[in-house]
């Protein structure tokens, strides 16, 4: 069974409720084929703190939201730099000076990755096919941009969020017309290995949403369709299914390690 109860405060001031319950709606239909061994049980939580997701079955359970201001995630962005990690799989680095470097996050979660980018000077897209996810995803954009000093409203203005299936996105940009991205990155949700108690909160309780992805290798294939230079595949553990075709090179090591896919070269562009 799946199932997100809305736990509504007096001082949300957010989507009216009839959203909300429709919200909930949409993302149970989302789950209504999948067989979970697992009983799911979260709680939306609307408050003056905007929208969160809790785990229902536990009540000293923290609450997950999108928070871009969040001062764990601000120190990420003070030490984050385009000659390392994330930076360096995505091309930063090898970019031409001055080139806007348009990247599509194509499993947007909540954000984090995307904002990293966007804060090294990237234009990113954020899909995002769960309703819920994509709902907290908007309103964190929103108290972003209301509450973020003018340096993060602008690292948020090069953002955009687009509540789409990657897969059917990326179809439709093949066509001939279709304004192609430089980089795609890919962070799909894998099966939490290793000891459970390692696995972070927030990724726990993704997992109870969201469940894993089924089919990484067509979607990857769909994204080194579409890509014009690279599609960055984020796998924490340095590992990748044997059926997945093997990377030019990996850039980073555990917790944090990324495949690269190049199409072509970005030093072609300068
Ligand atoms: C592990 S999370 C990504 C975390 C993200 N990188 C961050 O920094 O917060 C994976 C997300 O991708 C989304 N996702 C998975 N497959 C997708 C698809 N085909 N299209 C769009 N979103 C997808 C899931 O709903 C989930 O929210």
């Amino acid at each position: 069974m799946f199932k997100v109860l809305l736990h509504k405060s007096e001082d949300y001031q957010g989507l009216p409720e009839a959203t909300l319950q429709a919200l909930l709606k949409s993302e149970a239909a989302c789950h209504a084929d999948h067989d979970s061994a697992a009983d799911v049980l979260l709680r939306l939580n609307a408050d003056a703190g905007g929208l969160s997701l809790q785990n229902a079955n536990d009540p000293r359970a923290t609450a997950t939201r999108v928070d871009f201001l969040d001062a764990t995630l601000q120190y990420r962005l003070r030490t984050s730099g385009k000659r390392q990690g994330l930076g360096k799989a995505i091309g930063l680095d090898k970019a031409a000076t001055g080139q806007q470097v348009f990247v599509v996050d194509a499993t947007a979660g909540l954000g984090r990755d995307a904002l990293v980018l966007a804060h090294l000077g990237c234009r990113v897209l954020l899909l995002e096919q769960s309703p819920l996810m994509h709902a907290l995803l908007a309103d964190g954009f929103s108290r972003g941009n209301s509450e973020g000093t003018p340096h993060m409203r602008a690292v948020l203005a090069r953002m955009q969020l687009l509540h789409a299936d990657a897969r059917q996105w990326l179809a439709s940009v093949a066509s001939p017309d279709g304004e192609r991205p430089d980089v795609i990155y890919l962070d799909p949700m894998f099966p939490p290995r290793g000891k459970q108690a390692k696995v972070k909160k927030d990724i726990a309780l993704l997992h109870q949403l969201l469940g894993s992805e089924a089919d990484l290798g067509s979607l990857l294939q769909a994204a080194l369709k579409v890509a014009r230079y690279r599609v960055v595949l984020k796998r924490p553990d340095g590992k990748l299914p044997p059926e997945l075709p093997a990377p030019a090179f990996w850039i980073g090591d555990k917790p944090a390690a990324f495949a690269v896919y190049v199409n072509s070269s970005f030093s072609s562009t300068r």
